[in-house]
């Protein structure tokens, strides 16, 4: 009989998020009366801004002609969007990108699994914990890993995020070829400070290391001096590749439409010591694997870039923050010490008790589904996280519902 992928033997057996679903769709199906709360997975609650409803509606008009009909487009994404990103995202920081080192997608989740192949089976990795799951996941799949013991995989170089370091790892004392980053943090909601990702670039620089950004969250950050960028940091665009993704910053996560940034001076060697362009290898993947985003989503995602789509795009995230702002201050009146909340759509609280029988607690007691932390990593134990992903109405009542149930 065919034999699987024994790698795949070494994951727990279901995804985070799936796990928690299963765990909440248990939950009502035996308590059909108790209107269930989720402020677990990131996902957004508020409609699409009007300015890509209208983008939406022009570009599928436009499919409905045979002058203005499009087949497939260019894999790495149509020049309107990728100049804009160039331009608004990344030239108007001074963070030194070209359009055409701009990979569309139709996610980041998609990319930052994906990324990995490009890379030797034998890399050393460093990963922060916690975490979100996919970065451990998808090199586990490759075979990059030992066996799970007590939580950890064998063969990672695990960066403990705690309250001892603000939640922000230094770089480590051994050399890693990989590394994951993620700010604002998902799970924590940090944020990182300039000096600390140009000690992580400096770190890329002298071990021939790549840093893996992935800025996902880059719209909610308020707090002036915070970089929404690695390029804003010197000597990046040789050692770093960014993620981002209009899912939080436009109400993306149903229509599907991120990208991936990789300068054309990052490069990497093959066995033989020779350098190759890994701007070059991506593109080889992605034109072998992928055939692009939709014309209407793309045409969505560059209205973003209007001065209509900015002031609606930072009206959302606004919208959002302000539920961040009442769950963490709730919280706190709890007596749970929060980080997170300010500059990122998580708030990230000390439970000082066990994560999941935490998650139970809420569940069984107020109807609120939150994400215990032991499911992004060891570090993650007595933690749970907060998505501000929801209506006010319903944040509220969550928070009524929690104040009442840990009274
Ligand atoms: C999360 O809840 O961590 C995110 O929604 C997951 C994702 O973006 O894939």
């Amino acid at each position: 009989m065919i034999r699987i992928n024994d790698n795949y033997t070494k994951l727990k057996a279901s995804y985070l998020f799936a796990d928690i679903a299963r765990r909440v769709t248990a939950f009502v199906a035996e308590h059909p009366d108790k209107p269930v709360i989720r402020l677990g997975i990131g996902d957004v609650t508020e409609p699409l801004p009007p300015v890509c409803i209208a983008a939406l509606h022009a570009a599928t008009d436009e499919m409905a002609h045979r002058e203005t009909f499009r087949g497939y487009g260019p894999e790495q994404g149509y020049a309107f969007l990728r100049e804009a990103i160039a331009q608004h995202d990344f030239q108007a920081l001074g963070a030194p990108i070209e359009p055409e080192e701009v990979f569309v997608s139709d996610g980041s989740k998609c990319d930052v699994a994906n990324i990995q192949e490009l890379f030797a089976a034998d890399l050393r990795l460093a990963i922060p914990d916690p975490v979100y799951p996919v970065y451990v996941d998808t090199n586990v799949m490759a075979g990059r890993t030992g066996a799970n013991t007590d939580g950890r995989y064998p063969g990672l170089i695990y960066l403990d995020s705690t309250a001892a370091n603000g939640y922000v790892p230094a770089p480590p004392a051994e050399a890693a070829d990989l590394v994951y980053l993620c700010f604002p943090n998902n799970p924590t909601g940090a944020v990182a400070t300039r000096a600390q990702l140009a000690a992580w670039v400096a770190y890329a620089r002298q071990h021939g290391a790549i840093l893996l950004f992935d800025a996902a969250y880059e719209s909610f950050i308020r707090t002036p001096g915070i970089p929404r960028s690695i390029y804003e940091i010197e000597g990046a665009r040789e050692v770093a590749i960014e993620f981002r993704s209009y899912s939080k910053l436009a109400g993306f996560t149903g229509l599907r439409c991120a990208y991936t940034v990789i300068p054309k001076s990052l490069q990497a060697r093959d066995a033989a010591g020779n350098l190759h362009s890994v701007h070059a290898l991506w593109n080889r993947r992605h034109t072998t694997k992928f055939n692009g985003v939709s014309y209407p989503v793309q045409k969505a995602a560059a209205s973003v870039y209007t001065p209509e789509g900015r002031a609606q795009t930072r009206a959302l995230t606004d919208f959002y923050l302000g539920n961040a702002r009442l769950i963490r201050e709730a919280l706190a009146g709890l007596g749970f010490s929060c980080i997170g909340g300010d500059n990122a759509p998580y708030i990230w609280a000390d439970v000082r008790r066990d994560s999941w029988e935490f998650f139970d607690l809420l569940l069984q007691r107020a109807q609120v589904v939150c994400t215990p932390g032991a499911g992004f990593g060891r570090c993650g134990e007595g933690h749970i996280r907060i998505s501000a992903f929801n209506s006010r109405a319903n944040v509220e009542t969550a928070l009524a519902r929690l104040a009442a149930a840990l009274r």
